[in-house]
C-alpha cells in the first residue's frame, strides 16, 4: 500500500531544511551497500525527530534499533548540555558501522552505543529517561514498551516507529506476523489510560506517547 503519495513526499523534502553533510554520508553509504537500507529513517522522518528532540531538549534519551545511526544522530541535536544518548543495537556489523559514523560527529562523547538484545541492555541501565524511540524488532513492541515505561519520566515521551506496518497493520487480519504484532501494539497502546498518545500519518506512522 502507497501510504504516502509520492508527489506530497517530494514537496515536503523540497521544503524542509536539507539533510547535514554527515547525515546524508549515512544515507548515502547504507543505500549503496545494506540490503535492509529501507530501514533508515530517512530525510523527513530524520528531521522531524530532530525538531521534537529541539523541542523536547532531553537530557537522556533511548534509542532501540540503532541500525547505521541515522535516526541517533537527529535526535542527539537535542540534547541537552550534559545530555546523553544511548543507543542499542543487536548486529554487530550494524553497530560497528553506526559507531564510524558517530565518532566522526560532533556527539561522540553523548552517543552511548550498546551491542546486544536490548530485551537484555534496558534493564541494566540506570537512568530516567525524558525521551525514548523504539524501532527495533516489531515483535518486541510491546515487550520495549513495558521494559521502558517505569525508566520514563513523568511527562516523558515514547516515540515508536512503523505503526502502519507498509498499510497491514491497519488490515482486519493482517497475515504476517511482524504486521500482526504492530496490529497488536497498536491496540494495546490505544487501551492505555496512563498516556497520551496520537499517531503521526508520517513515513510508516509515528506513534507519539506522553507518560501522564
Ligand atoms: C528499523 S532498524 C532501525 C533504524 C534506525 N533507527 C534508523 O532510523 O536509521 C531496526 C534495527 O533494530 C535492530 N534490532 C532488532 N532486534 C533488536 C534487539 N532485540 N535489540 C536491539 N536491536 C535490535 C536491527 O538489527 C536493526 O538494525
Amino acid at each position: 500500500m502507497e501510504l504516502i503519495n509520492p508527489l506530497v513526499q517530494e514537496y515536503a523534502e523540497k521544503f524542509s531544511s536539507a539533510e547535514d553533510v554527515l547525515l546524508k554520508e549515512v544515507s548515502d553509504f547504507t543505500t549503496a551497500n545494506h540490503p535492509e537500507h529501507h530501514m533508515l529513517s530517512g530525510h523527513l522522518q530524520g528531521k522531524f525527530l530532530e525538531m521534537a528532540s529541539m523541542m523536547i531538549r532531553p537530557r537522556r534519551i533511548l534509542e532501540i534499533g540503532t541500525f547505521t545511526g541515522y535516526s541517533a544522530l537527529c535526535l542527539a541535536k537535542g540534547l541537552t548540555d550534559d545530555g546523553v544518548l544511548h543507543t542499542i543495537e543487536l548486529r554487530e556489523n550494524d553497530a560497528a558501522i553506526a559507531k564510524g559514523f558517530f565518532d566522526r560527529s560532533s556527539y561522540q562523547e553523548r552517543i552511548v552505543l550498546h551491542t546486544g538484545d536490548a530485551k537484555d541492555i534496558v534493564n541494566k541501565l540506570d537512568e530516567v529517561f525524558d525521551l525514548v524511540f523504539i524501532d527495533a524488532d516489531k515483535q518486541g513492541y510491546i515487550e520495549y514498551f513495558n521494559l521502558v515505561f517505569p525508566k520514563v519520566r513523568k511527562n516523558g515521551f515514547i516515540f515508536a516507529d512503523n505503526i502502519f506496518f507498509h498499510g497491514q497493520a491497519i488490515e482486519a487480519e493482517p497475515k504476517g506476523k511482524n504486521a500482526k504484532a504492530i496490529k497488536e501494539f497498536n491496540q494495546y497502546i490505544n487501551e492505555r489510560t496512563d498516556i497520551e498518545k496520537m499517531i503521526l500519518t508520517l513515513r510508516d506512522g509515528l506513534y507519539l506517547i506522553r507518560k501522564k
